[in-house]
Formats: structure tokens, C-alpha cells, sequence
């Protein structure tokens, strides 16, 4: 599996995603606003890997303070954050790896400054592998779901490239690999994560794949090639209402109408329990430049306008289960949501 972020000699590497599948380079990032840039340009993408590359920032932005003064590495932690946290807005991920490290630098705010620094850089690395435990245990979750002969239909990218291991809904393709007969890669315009790395992904692990553009998935499944959708998520409201790329709540309307379960997996950090629904998660808005082009080309005319929601939310109504690393939250509502996070 390709490791997407890694923390060497002092720096934070993380896989160039802009260049996928033609290139596979690492960008090196010294400082928060390398890494803000890395979050905004969508180099490095998807909820949890976002969420592991915010919290390595914050290390990045207290790393080189001198002195002895340890509240000044507290305040920095805190600055870097805030600043990290404009990256993009939808991701719940991102927000809770950010906390998680400011959190970190309060509570260890009695330590010596050079204890303080190391504590922080054990965090962020406490985080990606914790990450690689849940893809593992939201895997194996998922397998149970997946009918032997499957077919599947996935949107967007969740898998080793949006995480620090196989991804979450790509986890679950991945673990149940000896029951799926076919994946049908949805191409998800306009960023293209389908097609560039979700088929880069499947292809490299050997997995049956079929990328087809998105306007196919429901004739796809009238046809009777698609058994279940599993896609990943971005945010996820208490009543289990699902932010994800753009396009995943057609597929989710288009599944209910042939009957086809539709499942959501994604990990504990991406639920926001402060939101009673799906209408108060903030919807992040790209430029329209990336609708109007394909590959570095216009594709329309200049004077047209173009609009680019990078996220839709799917009702809760609409998903069988939310699969998570501590079981599956079936038919979500607000009291399954609880039941299954807080035991
Ligand atoms: O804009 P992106 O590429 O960051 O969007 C990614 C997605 O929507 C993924 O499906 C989601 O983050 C889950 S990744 C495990």
C-alpha cells in the first residue's frame, strides 16, 4: 500500500495527488503555510488524511521556537492551528486532528519547552497510527456486509491515498477482496479522484476495476451490475446525515430506487455530534476554473459561469449503515449514532 504521509528527517512528506496516476512524487513541507497550501491545493486529500497532515502542521509551527518560555509554544500551537483550520471547511477530520493537537500542548503545558516539542511530534504520530487501526478495524467490519460475487460501486477516493492505511471504504473492498467480483469506479468530475486515484489504487492492488463516468452509475445498477455502494465521508451529522464528495448524493437517491444498499464508512473522528443534521455542515465552495477545465485544459467557453460545490450531503435516510471502526450503525438516527459510538 502506498504510504501517502510520512514524517522523515524532521519534515513532513506527503504523496502529490495532483499528479496521480502520471507521477508518483513526494512534496516536502517545512512550515504551516506549505502545509496550508498542501491542504488547499488538495496535494494531499481526503478526511483523514487531512486530519493527520493538520496535526503534523501544528508540530511544524512550534518545532523551531527557541527560549525557555513554554507558554509561547502553547499560543503558537493554538495561532498554527487556527490558521491550518482555514484550509478547507468541510472535512470534520481536519478540525479534530487540529484540536486534538492544541489539546496535547494544554495539557503538557507544565513540561519543559524541549518535552513540550516532543510530546507534540508524539501526537501527530499517535494519530496516523491510530488511523491505520481504524482503516483495519473498519475493514473488517465492512467485510460483513459484503455478499460473496459482489459487485460495488464507489465514488470519489477513500482509500490508502485519503488515509494512512487502506482507507476506509476502499478498506472494506480491500478486506472483502475474495468476495468481490467487480468495482465500478465512479470517474467523480470535477477533481477526477475516481479516475486518477481511486483506479490507480484498485489497478495497483490487483482488484477487478471498471471506471465509468458518473452519469452511468444508474443505468449501471438498472442493469443489475451494482449490489452495494460503499463510499467514505467527510462529515457526518448526529442523526448520521453524510457529507462526502459531490455527486455521492445521486448515487445514494439512485441506490434507494433500485433497492441496492448504500453504506457509508468512515471513522469515529468524522462524526460532529454538535450538529443536530446534515443542513448545518459547511459545504466548501472551490473555484469554478476546476469545471471549466480538464487536465490544465478549457474545456467550455470562458464567459460561461461555472459553479463547483466540492460536497453534497446524503440524508440519513438513504444509507443502510454507517460503518465505523467500532461496529456498524445500521439505518442511522441520532439514537443509533450514539448507541453504537459511545458504547
Ligand atoms: O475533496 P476530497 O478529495 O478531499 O474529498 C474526499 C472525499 O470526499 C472522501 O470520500 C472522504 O474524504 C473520505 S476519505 C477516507
Amino acid at each position: 500500500m502506498v504510504e501517502t504521509i510520512r514524517f522523515r528527517n524532521g519534515r513532513l512528506e506527503l504523496v502529490d495527488q495532483r499528479l496521480l496516476p502520471g507521477k508518483f512524487k513526494y512534496v516536502k513541507c517545512d512550515t504551516p503555510r506549505e502545509v496550508w497550501f498542501a491542504i488547499k491545493d488538495m496535494i494531499v486529500r481526503g478526511a483523514p488524511a487531512i486530519g493527520i497532515t493538520g496535526a503534523y502542521g501544528v508540530y511544524l509551527g512550534i518545532k523551531g521556537i527557541r527560549g525557555k518560555d513554554t507558554a509561547a509554544i502553547v499560543r503558537k500551537a493554538k495561532k498554527t492551528a487556527e490558521y491550518l483550520a482555514t484550509s478547507r471547511p468541510t472535512a470534520r477530520n481536519l478540525f479534530w486532528g487540529l484540536e486534538r493537537m492544541v489539546r496535547s500542548a494544554m495539557n503538557n503545558r507544565d513540561k519543559t519547552p524541549a518535552l513540550l516539542k516532543q510530546l507534540l511530534l508524539r501526537e501527530a504520530d499517535a494519530i496516523l497510527d491510530e488511523d491505520k487501526r481504524i482503516c483495519r478495524a473498519i475493514g473488517k467490519n465492512g467485510k460483513k456486509l459484503v455478499p460473496k460475487g459482489a459487485r460495488v460501486l464507489t465514488h470519489c477516493n477513500a482509500g490508502a491515498l485519503a488515509t494512512a492505511d487502506y482507507g476506509t471504504a476502499l478498506g472494506v473492498i480491500y478486506s472483502a477482496k475474495d468476495k468481490i467480483r467487480e468495482v465500478l469506479v465512479d470517474e467523480t468530475r470535477p477533481v477526477l479522484q475516481g479516475a486518477r486515484l481511486t483506479s490507480w489504487e484498485l489497478v495497483n492492488e490487483g482488484i477487478n476495476a471498471t471506471l465509468i463516468c458518473d452519469n452511468m452509475a444508474a443505468y449501471m445498477m438498472s442493469k443489475k451490475r451494482v449490489d452495494l455502494v460503499v463510499v467514505g465521508a467527510d462529515r457526518i451529522s448526529a442523526n448520521g446525515d453524510t457529507a462526502n464528495k459531490i455527486g455521492t448524493y445521486s448515487v445514494a437517491v439512485n441506490a434507494k430506487y433500485h433497492g441496492i444498499p448504500f453504506y457509508v464508512a468512515a471513522p469515529e473522528s468524522t462524526f460532529d455530534l454538535t450538529l443536530k443534521n446534515g443542513s448545518e455542515i459547511p459545504i466548501e465552495d472551490r473555484d469554478p476554473m476546476e469545471v471549466k477545465r480538464m487536465g490544465g485544459k478549457l474545456i467550455t467557453v470562458r464567459d460561461i459561469k461555472a459553479a463547483n460545490p466540492a460536497f453534497d450531503v446524503t440524508p440519513a435516510k438513504l444509507i443502510s449503515g454507517i460503518i465505523t471502526e467500532k461496529g456498524v450503525i445500521l439505518r442511522p438516527t441520532r439514537r443509533r449514532v450514539l448507541q453504537i459510538l459511545k458504547g
